[in-house]
């Protein structure tokens, strides 16, 4: 028995099947290669597919059967949030496609357990924080109403296909588990920041004029590692539950606001910079944390790793990349 990770070759992915194989467990790996790496996932076996593709469900069944897999986390999709208001078509294909293939795929299978990766984009600009996974959900971009739409189609899959399912509202992930498992392309707070500081440049803090205690926007870091074992920890919990497909946010439940983030990297690496301050990023809301609660009493789960943890990781990570830097 084995568990497919679909992006497993990716940041998060990755994560999750390092986890895994720690714990002993079978894992195999299905990714595109697009953006994920093949050296992220060793020896463990990898299929290259494009999960959108029209022979998609046909060429995973066969990896599915050949590897005898009971329980899928399906995490390959596109995730940047630009760019899915350049390009809603693609996105809704390949996340919303991607899924339905995969879907498709494990139909009289022996899969009977499936994660999907979700994301806190389903809420949009929350009306209250901590967020709990009963709030009204109203994604304000094509990539969260990917998701959205996504956990509509694994709930009513769950009925269909007589499978339990669990669909995880990540947080704002960060840090690294492994030096080598870091998140290398600089799109979110944290690996621009590490980014900007690397070229000697500022770091920029889009806002300080919100409703938050120190004006700039306050997010749910989590650290991935705290992440890929909610992953494990939702596969176990859908072995020995009745209920068929359930929500869960993961998070710390703990915010910290951009300039908190900033003064630890500032901690973490001992170099001193001098955030610019721009205007606001369009449609970015003040405040977005998680209610953890419903996690808490399901599976018994928090995370455990604070930001230090997480922005310390990422910096260290990315002296490992960049040669030469250390000094
Ligand atoms: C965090 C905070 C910015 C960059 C996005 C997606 C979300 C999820 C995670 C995947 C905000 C501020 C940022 C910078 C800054 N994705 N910021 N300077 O927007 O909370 O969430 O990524 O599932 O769906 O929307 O993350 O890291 O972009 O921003 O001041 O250079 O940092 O305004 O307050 P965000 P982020």
């Amino acid at each position: 028995m084995s568990v497919l990770v679909t992006g497993g070759a990716g940041y998060i992915g990755s994560h999750i099947v390092r986890l895994l194989r720690e714990q002993k467990e079978e894992a195999v790996v299905v990714d595109s290669l697009a953006s994920g790496d093949a050296s992220r996932v060793g020896d463990v076996p990898l299929a290259v597919i494009d999960l959108a593709s029209e022979q998609a469900p046909r060429s995973l069944r066969t990896f599915i059967d050949q590897h005898d897999v009971s329980a899928v986390i399906h995490l390959a999709a596109l995730k940047q949030v630009g760019q899915s208001v350049e390009q809603p078509a693609r996105y809704y294909r390949e996340n919303v496609g991607g899924l339905a293939n995969v879907l498709l795929a494990i139909e009289g299978s022996s899969v009977d357990r499936f994660v999907f990766s979700s994301s806190a984009a389903v809420y949009g600009s929350p009306e209250a924080s901590p967020v709990t996974e009963d709030a009204p959900t109203n994604p304000v971009n094509p990539y969260g109403q990917t998701k959205l739409a996504g956990e509509w189609l694994v709930a009513a899959a769950a009925d269909a296909q007589q499978l339990r399912t669990a669909s995880l509202r990540y947080f704002n992930v960060a840090g690294a588990g492994w030096p080598e498992l870091a998140d290398t392309v600089p799109m979110n707070l944290l690996t621009l920041a590490i980014d900007a500081v690397h070229r000697g440049e500022s770091p920029r803090v889009f806002g300080d004029d919100f409703n938050t205690p120190d004006g700039t926007g306050v997010r749910d870091y989590v650290h991935v590692l705290d992440l890929a074992e909610a992953h494990i920890r939702s596969l176990n919990h859908l072995a020995d539950t009745d209920v068929r497909s359930t929500v869960l946010n993961v998070g710390t439940g703990t915010g910290a606001s951009v300039l908190e983030v900033l003064d630890t990297l500032s901690v973490c690496s001992g170099r001193t910079f001098r955030p610019v301050v721009q205007v606001r990023r369009a449609g970015d809301p003040a405040t977005v944390v998680a209610d953890v609660t419903r996690m808490q009493e399901a599976l018994g789960w928090t995370a455990r790793r604070n930001l230090t943890e997480m922005v310390g990781s990422a910096w260290e990570a990315s002296l490992l990349a960049r040669p030469g830097m250390a000094s």
